[in-house]
């Protein structure tokens, strides 16, 4: 089977290459410049009143540049970031130990904030609003209220499950914004800029070639071009040419549109053994040995923007251009379309 390439598994291995090419100032972060505008006018605004920036909630497939902005907002703000994520902190107190430990101004980055359990969350109501923590210790005749000051701070949260997260959670930010697949042009820039950091020799065509095979996403575009720079130094003489892509990406199983060995499986699953759906997730998700999760977060949004997959009611279908480009016949549910009944 095809190595995996944009599963968590890839993910965790790959962070010292993220670090390397994670743009560090907003002027480096290609692409999403509705969200860039509106970051570049929230710090300029909250660093000229001497105050922390807003809490902004970054949400949108993996990626896409979640973990980036967040330390690209602490760096803009001239601040400190503390990193989490929802299911590291178990139970109240260890919220509330993160807060009080914060400096004025910092950034707190929290990762798969959907995953906070809702006690937690509480405590992070009253410290969004009010800088404040306030929290019950002990039980029955002795339990007492604790409350304690903690320092103004950006709260940064990050998810890819936007609808999981309680709506008292998401009122309490002052900016949402939501992260798209990145388009063609800009899937080049991140290509190329990351080509040069890593001083790869590339061509104008192999940087065309895996900008369109990326899935609209800067985290697979490195790892695609780490990889063919692995095949053209071992295979070729190290420049990464538009024919030394395609023969890295073809053994990579990395289609043409950036469809994996899963995605194939997936599209397969429903047409030939759901006749072309509508199956339920998890049903599907068996039918494959996947887990519903992964490929809810990771492969379905892709594929639904490609309009290869409709999420109905009664569960997932593909579309006649997911037939299309599997090269595979389509039959819908109840044969070809019939002529008019009198
Ligand atoms: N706009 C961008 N320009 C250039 N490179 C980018 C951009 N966004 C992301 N990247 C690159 O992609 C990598 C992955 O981005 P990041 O870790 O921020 O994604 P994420 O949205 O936090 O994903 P996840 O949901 O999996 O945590 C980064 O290390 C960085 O190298
Ligand atoms: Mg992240």
């Amino acid at each position: 089977m095809a190595e995996r390439l944009v599963s968590g598994k890839v993910k965790q291995e790959d962070e010292s290459l993220d670090t390397s090419l994670r743009p560090r100032l907003l002027n480096d972060f290609v692409g999403q410049d509705r969200v860039k505008e509106n970051l570049v006018i929230a710090i300029q605004a909250a660093t000229m009143r001497d105050e922390p920036l807003d809490h902004v909630l970054l949400y949108g497939p993996p990626g896409l540049g979640k973990t980036t902005l967040g330390h690209i907002i602490a760096q803009e703000m001239n601040v400190n970031i503390r990193i989490t994520s929802g299911p590291a902190i178990e139970r109240a107190g260890d919220m509330a130990a993160v807060l009080t430990s914060l400096n004025k101004g910092d950034v707190l980055f929290i990762d798969e904030i959907h995953r906070l359990s809702r006690v937690v969350e509480e405590v992070l109501y009253p410290a969004m609003e009010d800088y404040f923590l306030s929290w019950m210790v002990g039980k029955g005749l002795g339990a007492r209220s604790m409350n304690l000051r903690v320092n103004p701070f950006t709260l940064v949260g990050a998810t890819t499950r936007y609808a999981m997260l309680s709506p008292p959670l998401r009122d309490r930010f002052g900016s949402i914004y939501r992260l798209d697949f990145y388009d063609h042009e800009a899937m080049a820039h991140i290509v190329h800029r990351s080509a040069s950091i890593l001083s790869v020799p590339i061509e104008d065509q192999g940087v065309k070639e895996i900008a369109s095979r990326s899935r609209g996403t800067p985290r697979v575009a490195n790892r695609l071009l780490k990889r063919t720079r692995d095949y053209a130094q071992v295979m070729a003489d190290g420049h990464v040419t538009r024919q030394v892509c395609l023969e890295a990406l073809n053994k990579l199983e990395v289609d043409s549109l950036g469809l994996d060995d899963v995605d194939h499986r997936l599209l397969r699953g429903i047409m030939e053994k759901f006749s072309g759906g509508p199956v339920g997730l998890e049903t599907l998700a068996a039918s494959i040995s996947e887990e519903a999760d992964t490929i809810m977060d990771i492969y379905e949004p892709y594929l639904l923007q490609l309009g290869f997959l409709e999420r109905t009611p009664r569960g997932r279908t593909a579309t006649p251009r997911a037939y299309a480009h599997l090269g595979i016949e389509y039959t819908p549910k109840g044969g070809a379309p019939q002529g008019k009944l009198l």
